[in-house]
């Protein structure tokens, strides 16, 4: 059983899609379930203000575990990575110049298929799990594979890391290779599924750390039944759905083929039940308005994975446009159509795409405007900032994953799922306190000495000088794992990283 505990220092979260909060001298109270219980503004006197709080809640000071922040470091909401494929992380790199039905052939499939020697699945997932939650991610949705027993284990070691996880079994029952397909029809299809869900009931009854997902693989690798009968099950058991849409036009082009009386790949999965509220539709790259529209009705959310769409040629989600048309949109690794399985790596991508978005003309320089269907006025709002891309990564992410109200932000109510970020402080021997630029206040200045200038601390210096935002953007731009130095999840530390390393 936890502690009660009490974290101290600087929090920054969403407040809204383009503002974030800040939070200084400040303390969060979380009890031994890991619910946030109170939160204290201008904590300065952390003894005297612990007494009182503890007082009104009922604690018992020996029975507090105190954190306090040094300087350069704040607490963060852990990220949600809304699209993941775990069996693909050993190929994360690698897709030379593939797009994407050819990739899938070539380096996704093999791969898939050799995890259902359930050593080697212990091996790549428990890496996935590590390395996501090295790099803050506290909630992701998983695909595994199309077995069984490499899924049911995906969803075993998400648990004993206490990341807390959708996992779901990949049904792929149409057009799959002879050596990875999902086989025996529907009924077979439908048993499979059931079997992964039922284990992760009984490992996790609530819940609350890992639950299924239905994940249909996309519309190409589906049969009708296939897709009709998880339809039904989404209803009967108010089950979450994942799948990818429009991510790429031959896809779009073979979704065309193979239902040729559907108006447009959305409706395809609206046809079989499939678009509903706690649906998680990955790229929506090449959308319509009515396709938009469609989806905005039924509630189905988007996940934007900028680094996947880039390396695979896919083309620029229109993160704007969906937010426009009231789609909520979350950040998506799509390791290892992206090959990077970090969520600050999908926030910064995502601020690049959408300033190719905002871009007039493509880079070829022959004028096209790229995409064609885009109006100056779309492109002139296009640019996502630092703090809207921060959003999609935490309070966007749990909207699209049905959390908003567990997790995403530092609420009264809200569970800690966190991480302490570290950033270096380059000594001020100056302690300049008087800001000579008139540039705006940064609470505290160094007291110097602290740092660890060339040690493995990161690529972010901070200099003292700097707004808080303007942190937070070094941050985002410069940022890695070496900066994750805690995390959190229900209160749990599940992460913590090594104080020195040698490399
Ligand atoms: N479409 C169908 N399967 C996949 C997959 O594994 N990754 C991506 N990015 N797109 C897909
Ligand atoms: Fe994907």
């Amino acid at each position: 059983m936890q502690k009660n505990q009490l974290f101290v220092g600087t929090f920054v979260h969403s407040k809204s899609l383009n503002q974030l909060e800040y939070l200084h001298d400040a303390a969060i109270a979380v009890d031994k379930s890991g619910k946030i219980v109170a939160i204290e503004l201008q904590f300065y006197d952390q003894k005297q203000a612990a007494e009182i709080l503890y007082a009104k809640l009922g604690w018992d000071d020996g029975d507090v575990q105190v954190r306090a922040c040094e300087e350069g470091q704040f607490y963060f909401p852990g990220f949600i990575d809304t699209h993941i494929h775990a069996p693909q992380y050993p190929n994360a790199g690698i897709f030379g110049s593939s797009t994407l039905l050819d990739w899938l052939n070539k380096y996704t499939f093999p791969m898939e298929a050799s995890l259902a020697k359930l050593p080697r699945a212990r091996r790549v997932y428990g890496q996935v799990v590590r390395r996501t939650l090295s790099h803050g991610t506290t909630a992701a949705a998983y695909y595994a594979t199309i077995d069984v027993a490499a899924t049911n284990l995906l969803a075993d070691l998400c648990l004993a890391a206490g990341q807390r996880a959708f996992v779901g079994r990949v049904c792929m029952d149409r057009l799959a290779p002879d050596y990875y397909a999902d086989e025996g029809g529907p009924d077979a299809v439908l048993a499979r599924t059931r079997e992964t869900i039922d284990h992760m009931r009984r490992i996790d009854p609530t819940g609350d750390i890992v639950a299924p997902i239905l994940t249909p693989r996309f519309a190409p690798a589906c049969s009708d039944g296939t897709m009709e009968a998880l339809g039904r099950l989404a209803r009967s058991d108010d089950l979450r759905v994942q799948t990818h849409i429009s991510e790429n036009v031959g896809e779009i082009a073979l979704v065309r083929e193979l239902f040729p009386d559907a108006a447009d790949y959305a409706s395809v999965y609206d046809g079989f039940g499939l678009l509903t509220p706690r649906t998680v539709l990955a790229h929506a790259v090449h959308l319509t308005e009515a396709e938009a529209a469609l989806i905005h009705r039924r509630g189905a959310k988007v996940a934007h994975c900028p680094c996947s769409n880039s390396a695979l040629t896919s083309g620029e989600c229109r993160v704007r446009w969906l937010l426009d048309r009231g789609v909520g949109v979350g950040l998506g690794t799509d390791v290892s159509g992206g090959y990077a399985p970090s969520v600050l790596e999908a926030a910064r991508l995502a601020c690049l795409v959408s300033r190719h978005l905002a871009m007039p003309y493509n880079a070829q320089g022959d004028g096209r405007r790229a995409p064609a269907d885009i109006d100056d006025e779309e492109r002139a709002r296009a640019t996502l900032s630092v703090e809207e891309v921060l959003h999609l990564a935490t309070r966007g992410g749990a909207a699209v994953l049905g959390l908003e109200h567990k997790v995403g932000g530092f609420e009264v109510g809200m569970e800690w799922d966190a991480q302490l970020i570290g950033l270096n402080m380059v000594a001020n021997d100056e302690h300049d306190d008087g800001n000579a630029d008139g540039t705006g206040s940064v609470e505290k200045s160094s007291g110097g000495g602290v740092g660890g200038v060339g040690a493995d601390e990161g690529n972010v210096d901070i200099f003292g000088w700097e707004k808080w935002d303007e942190r937070i953007a070094k941050w985002v731009y410069n940022g890695d794992d070496r900066n994750t130095k805690m995390v959190w999840v229900k209160g749990r530390l599940v992460h913590q990283r090594p104080s020195s390393t040698s490399s």
